[in-house]
């Protein structure tokens, strides 16, 4: 190979998408097939469909000196043609094998596609809910975090690159992107050690280890510095820790053009420098920019950098391709495509991936008259009931998709409005009210008017597509308060309604205002709690997000999401998670001098691991199986009944606190956990075999003999329940020498 080709394999184009329709888009298209002629591009990201990919490929095959295949790439987050529910949507399911089987779907749409590559998961951790792209993460802990990158990197690679169901995921965006200053994308990071390894790294350990056959097949690194290193130049990241210490050897592939943005960092002199910096940290595919095609060779003169750097890189890129299966097969069977893409199966998929994401927040006031589900707490249905359907989210299938929606079509989508029009026993007035906009008067009249003669009011509020997701990120994370004046006008109007639901037993008669919220982030929502009768978090359902939602609200599915992230009550809060420290003055109501603020709670609106039921469940307190040695396994089980007349699933979640060691640490942690369904009065028991490192915490002294995942001897305390404020604890004791190095804990 030449130096030009070399470099070629380490560039990606963002190619047109589409195919060259007129003179104003055949001038990038033709600099682009020439540079594939000339072998002078290894890897293309967006363009789509069998047909178009396998022209563009044929051109690298036929025409290109040493007729290498192209990689083709493209942003595949939460589905390709069918969307799934976003990330934060599927992580709120708890059932890593829902995320697996989302992937899996979306894998063998893409692949029948043309697409070999797709840039997810996303496995950033994230505790800002003022973070535009909290909707690509799976929340707050790194521990759930782990778990669901693990399930959809083998989701999307399965047990073998070549087959035609299969693509390359890549792990993104390595790291520590989650944790930008202000909650702003692009963001300065600045962070121990202790906390990188312990929170964001620990889901990109899962996905580098793999599951099966597969570690993930590349990674994707971030815009943003890390403790005044940009990720793109980072050795310690990129080369210490993923090469050296994890022996991980896969693609790196900058974000875009992060490999250039080292100069805006202020790291980077220039384009040359930002090259040189990229290729001795190891970023083997520079996305977009072209500082490596443009200054390798000189570099190369120079010594600043040398072949085996470039020879290193171009191997790890036809490694990828010879795994892909590329050299034999580089052509997509054009025939697949209409079997896969849309298929029934997967749109099942898609309404059961949405029924298990939706997190019941509220269902009646004190909990004693609940409004959900709809047909057992609306009187009969022999009469139609009248439903007044309001806000424009209720019928905007983009919305419905959310973010980074793939190639979604929004006619491809049923709506909450369209599927509760198919519900029998209901008539709908639908009523456009606020959207995320402005609500003007006139909405609100008629609010006011379809609220005063239903019987039951359903209010979809929240954020459509382009209120999250990046390079959109809020500083202020409440209901839109022309939304919140349409639940006020609709509140209001039913209450002076004399059209009335059955009166209950309690005498009070209260048409139910059933609240729907739409989002991409945990929103505040302090300011609806007292007007809704009932609050469910629906997130971006994907395609079959409507029909979802009538499922739920008419009782075929049981709301069994639980939140992978705290809704804070307020921004100011942020961040407010529930693995913090204890502080030395631990907050006490109505103390002054203690870890508080005058005028909030410390405490969510709701915490991490949250959700109710339409039937409800009691957690036995853990028990184990007696001490643990510090290179130990132990036996850790609890009860779970479900207490009332429906089925319902829950999650059943373990926790643990180290209250004592040579690092302070959080007040909980996730340790394990379990979805489970279960019948009415049905009790299980959950067990788990926990391993001495899974309550390990990592040791800095980068280098030193300590640096790495060390277990102390002493009290481990383990807490059960339906979520973090879980209160059932034992104590177990954990014996051994004063510091047991152990290997990073899994997944
Ligand atoms: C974007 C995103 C990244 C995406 C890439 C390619 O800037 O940060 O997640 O995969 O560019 O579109």
């Amino acid at each position: 190979m030449t130096l030009d080709e070399k470099l070629g394999q380490l560039f990606q184009s963002r190619a047109g998408s589409e195919a060259p329709t007129g003179p104003e888009t055949r001038k990038p298209f033709d600099d682009l097939i020439s540079e594939i002629r000339a072998g002078r591009v290894g890897s293309l990201l967006s363009p789509h469909g069998a047909a178009h990919t396998n022209a563009l490929q044929r051109i690298a095959v036929n025409e290109s000196r040493l007729h290498i295949p192209l990689l083709i790439a493209n942003d595949i987050i939460h589905g390709y043609r069918t969307i799934y529910p976003v990330p934060l949507a599927e992580a709120a399911t708890w059932r890593p094998e829902i995320a697996q089987a989302d992937a899996r779907m979306a894998a063998a749409e893409s692949r029948a596609e043309g697409t070999h590559w797709v840039y997810a998961p996303m496995v950033d951790v994230c505790r800002d809910p003022r973070w535009g792209r909290m909707v690509e993460t799976s929340g707050e802990d790194p521990f759930l975090g782990a778990v669901m990158a693990a399930a959809k990197v083998h989701g999307f690679q399965g047990p073998d690159l070549a087959r035609p169901d299969a693509v390359m995921a890549c792990a993104k965006h390595f790291v520590a992107y989650g944790f930008p200053e202000g909650g702003r994308d692009y963001g300065t990071v600045d962070m121990s050690l202790e906390t990188l390894h312990e929170g964001p790294l620990r889901p990109f350990l899962a996905a580098a280890r793999g599951r099966g056959p597969g570690a993930v097949g590349s990674i994707m690194t971030s815009f943003n510095e890390i403790n005044g290193v940009p990720a793109s130049g980072n050795t310690y990241t990129l080369r210490q820790v993923l090469r050296e210490s994890w022996g991980w050897n896969g693609v790196v592939v900058s974000d875009w053009e992060s490999v250039r943005e080292m100069i805006p960092h202020g790291f980077a002199a220039d384009e040359r420098d930002a090259a040189r910096l990229g290729l001795r940290a190891g970023v083997d595919v520079e996305m977009t920019s072209r500082t490596y095609r443009e200054h390798a060779a000189s570099l190369l003169q120079s010594g600043d950098i040398n072949a085996g750097m470039i020879d290193a890189a171009v191997r790890r890129v036809l490694e990828a391709k010879e795994r892909l299966g590329l050299f034999e097969r580089p052509y997509t069977d054009e025939s697949l495509a209409a079997g896969v893409v849309l298929s029934p199966a997967h749109r099942d998929q898609a309404r059961e991936s949405a029924r298990r994401s939706f997190v019941l927040l509220k269902n009646g006031r004190e909990g004693h008259d609940e409004v959900l589900p709809l047909p057992l707490r609306a009187g009969s249905l022999d009469t139609p009931r009248r439903l007044a359907l309001i806000g424009s989210l209720a019928d905007d299938a983009r919305a419905t998709m959310g973010t980074w929606a793939g190639f979604g079509q929004a006619e491809d989508v049923t709506t909450i409005a369209a599927a509760l029009d198919k519900e029998a026993g209901f008539s709908v007035i639908p009523v456009r009210g606020s959207g995320v906009g402005k609500s003007a008067a006139r909405d609100l009249a008629e609010v006011r008017e379809a609220a005063g003669e239903s019987d039951i009011i359903v209010a979809v509020v929240g954020e459509n597509e382009e209120m999250n997701g990046e390079g959109h990120s809020r500083a202020d994370v409440t209901i839109p308060a022309a939304q919140v004046a349409m639940l006020r006008a609709a509140r209001e109007a039913a209450d002076r309604s004399d059209r009335r639901t059955p009166r209950r037993a309690d005498g009070v008669a209260r048409t139910p205002l059933i609240v729907l919220v739409m989002t991409g982030r945990p929103l505040a929502l302090t300011n609806i709690m007292d007007l809704a009768d009932a609050v469910l978090v629906i997130w971006h359902p994907g395609t079959e997000g409507g029909p979802a939602v009538a499922d739920t609200l008419m009782g075929r599915s049981n709301a069994s999401g639980r939140l992978p992230v705290s809704f804070p009550r307020t921004a100011g809060q942020v961040p407010v998670h529930y693995d913090h420290k204890s502080t030395g003055r631990p907050h006490k109501a109505g103390e002054r001098y203690v870890n508080g603020y005058l005028d909030e709670s410390n405490e969510p609106l709701f915490p991490f691991g949250f959700g109710l039921s339409y039937t409800t469940f009691r957690y036995g307190p853990p028990k184990t199986s007696g001490g643990l040695s510090t290179n130990g396994q132990l036996e850790v089980s609890m009860d779970v009944t479900n207490t009332g007349v429906l089925a319902g699933a829950t999650v059943a979640q373990l926790y643990f606190q180290d209250p004592i060691a040579s690092r302070t640490r959080p007040v909980r942690q996730l340790l394990a956990f379990e979805a489970l369904d279960l019948r009415p009065q049905e009790t299980r028991t959950v067990s788990w075999t926990i391993a001495a490192e899974q309550l390990a915490f990592y040791s800095a002294a980068p280098g030193g003999p300590d640096e790495g995942w060390v277990v102390e001897p002493g009290e481990i305390r383990l807490f059960a329940g339906g979520d973090s404020s879980a209160a059932a604890m034992t104590s177990i004791q954990v014996i051994g020498p004063r510091r047991t190095h152990v290997p990073a804990p899994s997944p």
